[in-house]
């Protein structure tokens, strides 16, 4: 079987562009794991498929057809073929991305999906239950967190420089729910597993998490 290194954590810890630059560094596939969530959300917004239809949605599990493509400036994510970044990143997507995620049955449904994208050369797979469900034997696992402050603050700069009109306060807030959420769901929530190496990236650069990354895999892997 390929090897897959995990990187999971709280929502905003950089897992995102820390997984892509380690997938280019050791050449290998990824997997943003939110991205599937996300795409399951926005396919039930096209087909007016609300949370409560559970068998609407497994439906849609089903049939979902997703790939990355990895470029050097980030990655693209396909859907059905198509570049649906914009789409999947929508605010309203991400909420419903968010209550279909707590529903044990899509979680089951998507387990065979996210885990086909374990091939040749490897696999770098990032989330909050890559390394505790989908891939409990995974090589390297890495859970990254970072207070809540340093969290809201990146996103902050992050949608100031994209032109949007936010408050931290409220930034803040919504990250700390989120974050509980996450945290007390019954099935998946996001902890560390037994096995991973805890990364506290708060006064760290991406760079700097990158390589302890590397160290940590060329470790493991050897
Ligand atoms: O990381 P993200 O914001 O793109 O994730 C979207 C949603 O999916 C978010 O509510 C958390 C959830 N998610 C999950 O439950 N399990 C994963 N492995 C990845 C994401």
């Amino acid at each position: 079987m390929a090897p897959v290194l995990t990187i999971d954590g709280p929502s905003g810890a950089g897992k995102g562009t820390i997984a892509l630059k380690v997938a280019q560094a050791l050449g290998w596939n990824l997997l943003d794991s939110g991205a599937v969530y996300r795409a399951v959300a926005a396919s039930a917004f096209d087909h007016q498929i609300g949370p409560e239809d559970v068998d609407g949605l497994l439906l849609l599990c089903r049939d979902i057809d997703l790939s990355f493509k990895l470029k050097p400036e980030g990655v693209d994510v396909l859907l059905n073929g198509e570049s649906a970044d914009a789409r999947i990143r929508r605010e309203e997507v991400a909420v419903m991305s968010s209550r279909i995620a707590s529903l044990p049955p899509v979680r089951s449904a998507l387990l065979t999906l996210q885990r086909s994208f374990r091939r040749p050369p490897g696999l770098v797979a990032d989330g909050r239950d890559m390394g505790t469900v989908v891939f409990p034997d995974a090589d390297c696992k890495i859970f990254l967190t970072a207070s809540v402050e340093e969290r809201a603050r990146r996103r902050f700069e992050q949608l100031k420089q994209s032109g949007k009109d936010v408050i931290f306060d409220r930034l803040f807030q919504d990250l700390q729910e989120r974050d509980r959420r996450d945290r007390e769901r019954a099935v998946s929530p996001t902890v560390a597993a037994q096995d991973a190496v805890e990364i506290d990236s708060t006064t760290l650069t991406i760079d700097e998490v990158v390589a302890i990354i590397m160290n940590s895999a060329a470790a493991r892997l050897s």
